[in-house]
């Protein structure tokens, strides 16, 4: 459906139902405030002041090559054009008062509602292969295996992790692995301002565009799933694409004690030796030595019964990024967000219909502390920028 159409579709909507008032009216009357990146980064605003030390750095760098050279124009530009809808906020895993999740002017992937463009299934016979919240001290055993065993998965990292261990990120990379997003501290996406949810996907592309030598990530996993039209609308300025999954292992639950390496195995033989269509895509998470068992344990049974294993881009015959085909092949024209990304956005109207009855099997909230919110460093910031010149001058 055209951008225009939805926003007709918009109008009607919120013509038709009463809305509560957007959370984000006192927003700043509560915990969250403390929190935010800009805060933490000593900034109230996105762009870094001129006489940042950071810009020492990476002043000519963002001027010519970064895919973010100026987000914050884009995101004006784009909420001016009437392009990215007003959703209540959520605080914090909470469904604001009154609205429904499954509502064409929300839908809420929690709830599974899906929109044209969402990646969900994957075609039939296929597996797509892809890990959560790395990289962590877990990381360097599964990047092994899936590199003896010539496959490739895509990795949905938390930035803060990169910026922590950042060798493990160019491990994966080197092994041809795809890198995706998955936001800089992993909180609840559909929680965030316009802004903050911005800077968790924006500098998290730029941390991996900083160790993959420039290349702008193809895709985003919204952590716990939670994403509305809103914080959709706003992953499209940077070009990303929403990957969501059909089938949960649960296996963060392991390391807390929760779920047991057996029990997952079970869901796995379950899920492997059931029907190829669709194909599967299963949530996994690199998080810690249980949770990597578990997936290696499974693997030999995802071939034996015929699957055929992919990162999520050869799922679809897509490049691995949106300015490079893989991790070998150059790197192509840098992206423009504010005159490519926001004007390309074309944000399909959400397919409510069959998300009701997936509500009911819903994928279940994910209390997952260890990734939970990392406070952002300027050290860190000087450190992502000053591995990406090191990346970019090899
Ligand atoms: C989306 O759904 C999740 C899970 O129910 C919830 O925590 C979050 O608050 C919801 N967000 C919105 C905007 O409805
Ligand atoms: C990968 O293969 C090497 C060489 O055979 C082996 O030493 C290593 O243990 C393997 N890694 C994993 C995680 O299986
Ligand atoms: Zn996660």
């Amino acid at each position: 459906m055209a951008f225009k159409s939805v926003l007709s579709l918009l109008l009607i909507a919120s013509a038709t139902f009463a809305r509560p008032t957007p959370a984000a009216d006192n927003h700043a009357d509560h915990a969250h405030a403390g929190r935010s990146l800009f805060d933490a980064y000593g900034v109230s605003d996105w762009a870094h002041p001129a006489d940042h030390p950071v810009n020492a750095l990476s002043v000519d760098r963002l001027a010519t090559t970064s895919p973010l050279a100026q987000p914050k124009d884009a995101l004006t530009k784009a909420v001016a054009a009437g392009q990215i809808p007003t959703v209540p906020l959520s605080n914090e895993g909470n469904d604001p008062h009154g609205v429904d999740p499954n509502d064409p002017t929300v839908c809420n992937s929690t709830s599974e509602c899906k929109v044209d463009g969402d990646i969900w299934n994957a075609p039939d016979g296929m597996l797509g292969l892809n890990f959560d919240d790395g990289p962590t001290d877990a990381s360097p055993r599964l990047y092994d295996y899936l590199k003896n065993n010539t496959q490739k998965a895509t990795l949905f990292y938390i930035g803060g992790n990169i910026r922590d261990l950042p060798q493990h990120a160019l491990t994966a990379f080197q092994n041809g692995n795809d890198l995706a997003v998955h936001t800089w501290t992993h909180r609840w996406s559909t929680s965030l301002s316009n802004e903050e949810f911005m800077a968790e996907i924006g500098w998290t592309c730029q941390i991996i565009a900083d160790v993959t030598g420039g290349r702008v990530p193809r895709y985003w996993r919204p952590p716990y799933g939670d994403s509305d039209l809103r914080t959709r609308a706003i992953a499209k300025i940077f070009g990303l694409t929403q990957v969501d999954w059909n089938q949960d292992t649960d296996d963060w639950e392991i390391p807390e004690g929760k779920n047991t390496e057996s029990a997952v195995a079970k869901m796995f033989q379950k899920w492997l030796t059931g029907p190829k269509s669709p194909g599967l895509i299963i949530l996994e998470h690199e998080l810690a030595d249980s949770t990597v068992d578990a997936f290696i344990n499974a693997y030999p049974l995802m071939k034996s019964n015929g699957w055929d294993t992919r990162s999520i881009p050869d799922l679809f015959g897509a490049g691995y990024y949106q300015n490079a085909e893989d991790n070998t092949s150059p790197v192509v024209t840098p992206l423009d967000p504010v005159n490519g990304g926001a004007t390309s956005i074309d944000l399909n109207a959400a397919d409510a219909t069959s998300s009701a009855a997936a509500a009911a099997a819903s994928t279940g909230a994910q209390s997952n502390t260890k990734n939970g919110a990392k406070a952002l460093s300027t050290s860190g910031f000087l450190l992502a920028f000053a591995m990406g010149f090191a990346v970019l001058a090899l």
